[in-house]
């Protein structure tokens, strides 16, 4: 069965640009990404779209569809009603390079200032020994295909760009939490979160747990218990005691 729907799509660059309409085929089973695709191979041949797998596993093909921060190549066509218009814009909080590509390096900026893995000292028979239970609780966040939709969606940066200096997004902060969490690490990460990669700027509205296509509880398996392991460290007596007699913090 294929019908003919209407598509909005974004066309610009950093300069400017509009929403142009378009009339294109559809056919049963299409996602959206294949709509894009058919408006590239028979209307607009120069239309920049960004994808890789169309499987929702690179996390490439990120974009707004009827407003709502989604991967292009896991909306299927059938989410829409045949008269609706399927209105498609670039992800809103990062820079527009070309109609729906953006350049997301923000991410990366962030990806890097997180201090890497630090893990202790092997056993003395040369292994690491960790309880599986600990294992597992940081596991939820290695799904992150980092499409950054959630970065997209998370308001502190997405009409501000002024906090983007001080705040990493929900997907650096669960990469924090997964590192707090990991049984093998020894960094002390808390500080951190909160004075460098701005922790305290989220309000817990959940909105990053909404969007995200991989299904991970950011707010609350990441972002509230590393909250909670902040506000323990503020206020343990022992922490406050140790640091006025000197004594050295965890690395
Ligand atoms: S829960 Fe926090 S990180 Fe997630 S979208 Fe809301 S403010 Fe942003
Ligand atoms: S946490 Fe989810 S929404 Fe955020 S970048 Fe990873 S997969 Fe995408
Ligand atoms: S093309 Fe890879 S996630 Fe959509």
């Amino acid at each position: 069965m294929t019908y003919d729907a209407t598509f909005r799509v974004w066309r610009g660059d950093a300069g400017g640009g509009d929403l142009q309409t378009f009339t294109v085929a559809v056919n049963e089973g299409e996602v959206v990404l294949d709509v894009i695709h058919r408006l590239q191979a028979t209307q607009v041949g120069d239309l920049a779209v960004r994808w890789n797998c169309k499987a929702g596993k690179c996390g490439s093909c990120s974009a707004e569809v009827n407003g709502r921060p989604r991967l292009m190549c896991m909306t299927r066509m059938s989410t829409f009603g045949e008269d609706e218009t399927v209105t498609v814009t670039p992800m809103r909080t990062f820079p527009v390079i070309r109609d729906l590509v953006t350049d997301v390096s923000f991410n990366y900026t962030k990806a890097a200032q997180i201090p890497a893995f630090t893990p202790r000292p092997r056993d003395e028979d040369g292994n690491h020994r960790v309880q599986q239970v600990d294992v597992e609780r940081s596991q939820e966040f290695r799904k992150c295909i980092e499409c950054y939709l959630c970065q997209d969606t998370c308001h502190v940066i997405r009409d501000h760009e002024e906090n983007k200096a001080v705040f990493a997004g929900p997907r650096f902060l669960i990469r924090l939490a997964e590192l707090d969490m990991h049984p093998l690490d020894v960094r002390d990460r808390r500080g951190a979160a909160q004075d460098e990669f701005g922790l305290g700027y989220c309000n817990i509205t959940k909105c990053c747990t909404e969007v995200c296509p991989e299904g991970i509880h950011l707010t609350d398996n990441g972002i509230i218990p590393l909250k909670e392991r902040v506000v323990d460290r503020r206020y343990d007596p022992l922490t406050w005691l140790g640091s006025k007699i000197g004594r050295r913090p965890r690395q």
